[in-house]
């Protein structure tokens, strides 16, 4: 083939063999296809789309672009989780720890902030000394031995969706169904689970800004996983204001250890208990959303963490630091301006804007300040008399008027209580 044809011909509306889109990939990966014919390639897919075949094709090119790993070694049926990204999205550092407690191993990779969303890996490291970079065999081990292991992506691992992930980043490529969901479920394949649960986010700060898209999305992605043989379950949140109350790195750790511990919101805690009822239910436990409350109240789950926290090498001293007070420079209140119900607090404004306080990248080498963030103390549908608290901002650098009016921008007060549910839409 010749790569300019293949452009070509997406451009012009055709759709690909499985032959074509493996000779595409296995040429970009050796660097025989340039980057800017691939850019080309990404954006004639944005404006073409792909088939459910074509997108099939893609998703299982790219797995076999790196190496995949066998879980076999684990007993029990292991049970991976991915969201499509958010903000203050802090649910895997409480749910593998939760799932774990149950018994059932959960072997995880996860990845760094992305633009405006956060990325596990990058709050872990908040935790001084934690390693998140374990050799395939330590990793097993670490799941046979704690139940759990949270780890950074081996660099072997789908490298197509290394180099193409960087690419769409950079060349407006990355919001596309077919796109996304070949980079989730191939990295997802490769990392060897038997079942997979998706949590697509959906609203301002998510990829997918309509239920529909979001629906499209999961339903791509569930068939693709049902059609190698991993039981996959998707479950539509909502990404419309960010999670829980904390944005940033360290306070989101404070916030998991708190709900780990017993002390999060009614509301944040049936999320997280639903979500650990779809794992375990995919790992053949059935549990009521009781008794999973029950391991949060009870230390049971905050014990995994801990033990993997240990495992990983983070501080044991540093338990006490997790839920300190962020320890900035600049602290900003702000305070409602009048009286009303809070209607919006937007997603995408609110992760920009940690971002530039220090808790994101703006570019790939930009080293991240994980006492920097938000944290909320009030959430859509909270009411609020003028003056009172509705967040605080933390930064290591001044926080200008021009960050502050940012923030304000992302906040709505009406008369009107707004109801928003975490969960839209559970697709199987
Ligand atoms: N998360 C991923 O891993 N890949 C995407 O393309 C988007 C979100």
């Amino acid at each position: 083939y010749r790569m300019v044809d293949l452009i070509q011909k997406k451009r012009d509306g055709g759709a690909f063999s499985k032959a074509e889109i493996e000779w595409i990939i296995e040429n970009y990966v050796t660097g025989f296809v340039p980057d800017y014919q691939m850019s080309a390639w990404a954006m004639a897919i944005y404006f073409k789309g792909m088939t459910t075949e074509e997108t099939a094709y893609l998703t299982m090119a790219m797995v076999a672009s790196g190496k995949q790993i066998d879980l076999s070694a684990i007993p029990g049926i292991k049970v991976d989780k991915h969201s499509t990204g958010g903000v203050g999205d802090k649910v895997t550092l409480i749910l593998a720890p939760l799932v774990a407690s149950f018994g059932v191993p959960v072997a995880k990779m996860s990845g760094r902030g992305l633009g405006h969303t956060g990325g596990t890996l990058d709050k872990l490291e908040s935790i001084p000394g934690f390693n998140i970079e374990k050799s395939e065999d330590a990793f097993i081990e670490q799941v046979k031995t704690a139940g759990l292991a949270v780890i950074g992506q081996s660099d072997d691992l789908v490298k197509a969706d290394k180099l193409l992930y960087a690419l769409r980043d950079v060349t407006a490529t990355v919001d596309i169904i077919p796109l996304i969901a070949s980079s989730v479920m191939s990295k997802k394949i490769a990392a060897g689970s038997n079942a997979i649960l998706l949590d697509v986010t959906v609203g301002d700060g998510a990829f997918m800004k309509s239920v529909e898209d979001a629906r499209i999305l999961a339903r791509t992605m569930v068939d693709l996983g049902k059609s190698v043989g991993r039981e996959t379950v998707a479950v539509i949140t909502n990404m419309s204001q960010p999670l829980g109350m904390a944005i940033g790195n360290r306070n989101e750790i404070t916030e998991a250890v708190n709900t780990l511990n017993g002390k999060g919101s009614k509301e944040f805690r049936t999320f997280i208990a639903e979500l650990a009822q779809l794992m375990l239910s995919l790992a053949g436990e059935s549990k009521s959303i009781e008794e999973i409350i029950s391991h949060l109240d009870d230390g049971s789950a905050y014990a995994k963490f801990v033990a993997m926290v240990k495992a990983q090498e983070g501080d044991p001293t540093a338990f006490d630091h997790l839920t300190a007070e962020l320890n900035v420079k600049y602290k900003v209140e702000i305070h409602a301006e009048k009286a009303g119900y809070i209607a919006a607090e937007k997603a995408l404004g609110v992760g920009v804007l940690a971002m530039k306080l220090g808790a994101g990248r703006a570019t790939k080498t930009d080293t991240i300040d994980f006492e920097a963030g938000v944290t909320l103390a009030k959430k859509v549908g909270d009411f609020v008399e003028k003056g009172d608290l509705i967040a605080t901002l933390y930064s290591n650098k001044p926080i200008t008027a021009e960050l502050i009016a940012e923030f304000n921008a992302a906040i709505e007060i009406s008369n009107d209580k707004i109801h928003q549910k975490e969960i839209i839409e559970i697709v199987r």
